[in-house]
């Protein structure tokens, strides 16, 4: 079974390497991301293995399918860079729905501390002796009240998280959980009550640009917004237009709505052309990480364990309980629930 796998990098390599061979599995790793110009080194795969910024739009999907390519492996949860509804019928989708909400959660966590607690400023002052606190002035977390959307896997933990801080949480999901003990508010009344917003829901259509400059219009002026989501959450320059106007007080970004160029490169000794994030990165009080948050060992140990099993599963003609397909958001249009796959 021949898989190519787009978009890897070292750590990627390293992860999934000891899984060569096994049942006659054989990997082709390309640095380069899947999109209509590197198709074409997909041909004679039976399945290609691609992350976040890999681009499977329908005419990537054509070529796929004409190249006999079956399965799509997501090492990732997200799916928003597939179009669903054009493989359908015609090559299988799997993901990794879950492989550590910890580390991302966690790292939310880790932005949002840095970011209030100036860390960011502190490390690069004491590296020079300068052992000033002029301006380092932060807030507790106690007694904050955190808005949390979309209260999924990594929700969940990122407001155990945050109770364990003693911060009053509240939450807007789509779909809530019952009896999850969380107190629900509507976005508009999240919007108005947060002094710190997270967001954990996917990116649809539904919660593209869900920040925005009516959103931000209705914050508490002093807000912080952290997105370890997907960027396109979040309008960028209704983001930039809300630091300026001193509206918004921090934003911790480890997403970027154009990130795909970008994260994941080193694009030192560049010119970066993208003007919005140059200036975003330019202001004291945001942080870019680029797309860093699931990258702990656990989590990639997780991310290779899952892809290999779903590869295996699905050649073996075994049920399929990872695969995604456009019709699995509406659970009752669903048809893979009591058979093995989508189609
Ligand atoms: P999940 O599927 O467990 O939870 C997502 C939650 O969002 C669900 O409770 C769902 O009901 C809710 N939701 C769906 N539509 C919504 C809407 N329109 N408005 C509000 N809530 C809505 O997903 P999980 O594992 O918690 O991941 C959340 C997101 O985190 C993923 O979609 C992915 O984009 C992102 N992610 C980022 C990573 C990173 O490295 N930065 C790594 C892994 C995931």
């Amino acid at each position: 079974m021949k898989i190519a796998f787009f978009d890897t990098k070292e750590y990627d390599r390293k992860a999934f390497e000891p899984y060569e061979g096994r049942g006659g599995l054989s990997f082709k790793f390309y640095d380069t991301k899947l999109n209509a110009d590197t198709v074409g080194l997909a041909a004679g795969a039976d399945a290609v293995c691609v992350f976040v910024n890999d681009d499977v739009s329908a005419a990537v999907a054509d070529k796929l399918y004409e190249y006999g390519v079956k399965l799509i492996a997501l090492r990732c949860a997200g799916f928003n860079n597939v179009d669903l509804s054009s493989v359908f019928g015609r090559i299988h989708v799997a993901r990794v729905p879950a492989y550590s909400p910890y580390a991302v959660a966690e790292h939310a966590i880790a932005l949002l501390l840095c970011s209030i607690r100036r860390l960011h400023k502190a490390y690069i002052r004491t590296k020079d002796y300068n052992f000033s606190l002029n301006g380092l002035t932060g807030f507790d977390l106690h007694g904050k009240t955190v808005g949390v959307v979309g209260t999924g896997k990594i929700g969940r933990v990122f407001i155990d998280i945050c109770r364990g801080f003693g911060m009053h949480v509240i939450a807007y999901d789509k779909f809530p959980a019952p009896d999850s003990g969380i107190e629900y508010v509507s976005l508009d009344e999240l919007f108005a009550r947060s002094d710190i917003i997270s967001l954990h829901c996917p990116l649809t259509e539904d919660t593209r640009h869900l920040v925005n400059p009516g959103s931000i219009e209705k914050m508490k002026k002093g807000v912080v917004i952290l997105n370890t989501s997907r960027g396109a959450l979040i309008d960028s320059e209704a983001l930039l237009e809300g630091i300026k106007q001193r509206k918004i007080g921090a934003a911790c970004l480890d997403v970027y709505e154009e990130e795909s160029d970008l994260f994941f490169e080193d694009r030192s000794g560049h010119i970066l052309n993208d003007d919005t994030l140059a200036r975003l990165i330019t202001m004291p009080n945001v942080l870019v990480t680029s797309h860093q948050a699931f990258l702990t060992e656990e989590a990639l140990a997780n991310i290779a364990e899952t892809t290999v099993k779903n590869i295996e599963n699905f050649f073996a003609g075994k049920p399929l309980e990872n695969e995604v397909c456009y019709h699995c958001e509406n659970m009752a249009a669903c048809k893979k629930n009591g058979r093995k796959k989508c189609f």
